[in-house]
């Protein structure tokens, strides 16, 4: 299985997973070994769906050593394309879309058994609950996303996904609420919510709101952290706002994603806010929540963006000081409304302009990890670290770097202090104290500490010991 784009693809390759297991197919690593490819792909950018592409061609020659292996591909460019795609890629068996994922298995083994073709790239209004979501996770994972609604109803001009993942729609709580519990009974301590607007959760269907979502799943023992993406700056609440210091276990980090600091782009973007409103917005959370990360999205190069309206998002930028952010050049995608406006910017511009936006950017986020040395940092710890992983870890007498995030979604690298009670088995899923001693542009490094943590939590956050 090859994932290409958000979190919301990675939940949907997890279900994939667990549907296809009753038709006895397991992950493998290996391309080269796979009976069935599955390829879930990303139509965000043109950048994404000319990386699904190429993997795909790349495909053609695997095809041809050996005429059995089946090859799908999923997500948002199928839902986009259907049945073009198999005309183009003639060694492809199969489309399916993004409210084809139950179907799936059915069409994998229609498939196996009349050698044929197929294309299912159905919408419906609603959506349409996981029946494999019964076992929580099978390897050891101590954070999960879990997706909550589907689908967006706000069209903003430049973005595909109305059109690829579908009308807004939200799964029911007492569905949510099962599934976390038995990721939690699996070992999964953070969660992770997913909807394209997390602040319309259940509006339409008339079901509990966001808030009330989040206090039910705080409520889950054993569940240490939850996190949210994406909230959109409209329809950010002020009981949402609230929340980040009523409920002890939500995160103190929210990703809001502005787009740009300029009045006139965000109206021909069709955002619904000003740049005002979102500032204003802001200033709220950091009321509530002093030591809130903020992180944001941003896209360079809107059709008409002049030179005045960029340096506007530049001066947002330091008007807010974002701890991190995501920027796009922007690019046309097939249906949104942003195609048919004239002044497209060049490619050497929008270049120039993201360069720009990123330095400016790593300048606050260096800055603000700076601040961090020396501070005392609560750290879920998620396993190794990546440059661990790498090394031979079978030697015994080697000192082990365990890998993790803060409340603020900083990652940490670490060592434990010789003083630490947690044997290295007891370490994945737990909070420990670390203190800070180096910082870098993307991550922090330390030693577990016995010490009470430094950056004053609103609470303090506690281990789950069974
Ligand atoms: N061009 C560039 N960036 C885009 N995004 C969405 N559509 C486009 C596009 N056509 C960015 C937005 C969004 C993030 C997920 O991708 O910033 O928040
Ligand atoms: Fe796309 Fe706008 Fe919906 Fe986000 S809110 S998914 S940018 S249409």
């Amino acid at each position: 299985m090859n994932t290409i784009g958000c979190q919301m693809n990675v939940y949907d390759s997890e279900q994939i997973a667990k549907g296809l297991k009753p038709l006895h197919y397991e992950i493998t690593a290996s391309l080269e070994k796979a009976d069935l490819i599955i390829v879930n792909t990303c139509a965000i950018r043109e950048k994404a769906e000319q990386k699904v592409f190429s993997f795909l061609g790349r495909l053609a020659g695997l095809k041809r050593k050996r005429p059995d292996l089946i090859i799908g591909v999923g997500g948002c460019v199928a839902q986009q394309e259907g049945a073009k795609i198999l005309e183009r890629l003639p060694h492809l068996d199969l489309v399916f879309g993004t409210h084809a994922i139950n179907r799936l298995p059915a069409a994998v083994q229609t498939i196996v058994s009349k050698k044929c073709r197929i294309v299912d790239i159905q919408m419906a209004d609603r959506i349409k609950e996981p029946d494999f979501v019964a076992n929580g996770c099978e390897a050891k994972h101590v954070t999960r996303f879990v997706t909550i609604m589907q689908g967006c109803d706000n069209y903003c001009t430049y973005c595909v996904v109305p059109y690829v993942r579908g009308r807004e729609s939200s799964r029911r709580p007492e569905n949510i609420i099962r599934e976390i519990r038995r990721l939690v009974e699996s070992g999964v301590r953070e969660v992770t919510l997913l909807g394209q607007n997390v602040n319309s959760y259940g509006k339409k269907e008339n079901l509990c709101t966001f808030v009330e979502l989040l206090r039910r799943i705080n409520d889950i023992d054993a569940l240490l952290r939850i996190r949210f993406t994406t909230s959109h700056p409209k329809d950010l609440s002020q009981e949402l706002i609230l929340a980040f210091n009523d409920l002890h276990k939500l995160c103190r980090h929210i990703h809001l994603p502005i787009q740009s600091g300029s009045n006139r782009i965000l109206k021909m973007m069709n955002r619904k806010y000003t740049r005002e409103i979102y500032l204003e917005k802001i200033d709220k959370l950091r009321n509530i929540c002093p030591r809130i990360a903020i992180t944001t999205d941003i896209i360079v190069g809107f059709p008409g963006e002049t030179r005045t309206d960029f340096k506007e998002t530049l001066e947002l930028m330091k008007t807010v000081e974002f701890d991190a952010l995501f920027a796009f050049q922007y690019s046309d995608r097939p249906n949104a409304a942003a195609v048919r406006l004239p002044g497209k910017i060049s490619k050497e511009e929008k270049k120039e302009r993201l360069q720009q936006v990123l330095d400016l950017q790593d300048y606050f986020t260096t800055r603000k990890n700076k601040a961090l040395k020396g501070s005392i940092q609560t750290v879920l710890v998620e396993g190794l670290s990546k440059k661990q992983n790498r090394v031979n870890h079978s030697d015994k007498s080697q000192r082990l770097q365990w890998s993790g995030r803060t409340s603020t979604n900083k990652i940490v690298n670490f060592f434990k202090n010789d003083d630490e009670n947690a044997s290295d088995e007891d370490m994945m899923g737990r909070l420990v104290n670390v203190k800070i001693l180096k910082t870098f542009s993307h991550s922090l490094w330390g030693k577990t500490d016995s010490k009470e943590p430094t950056d004053v939590g609103l609470r303090g956050e506690k281990s789950y010991v069974t």
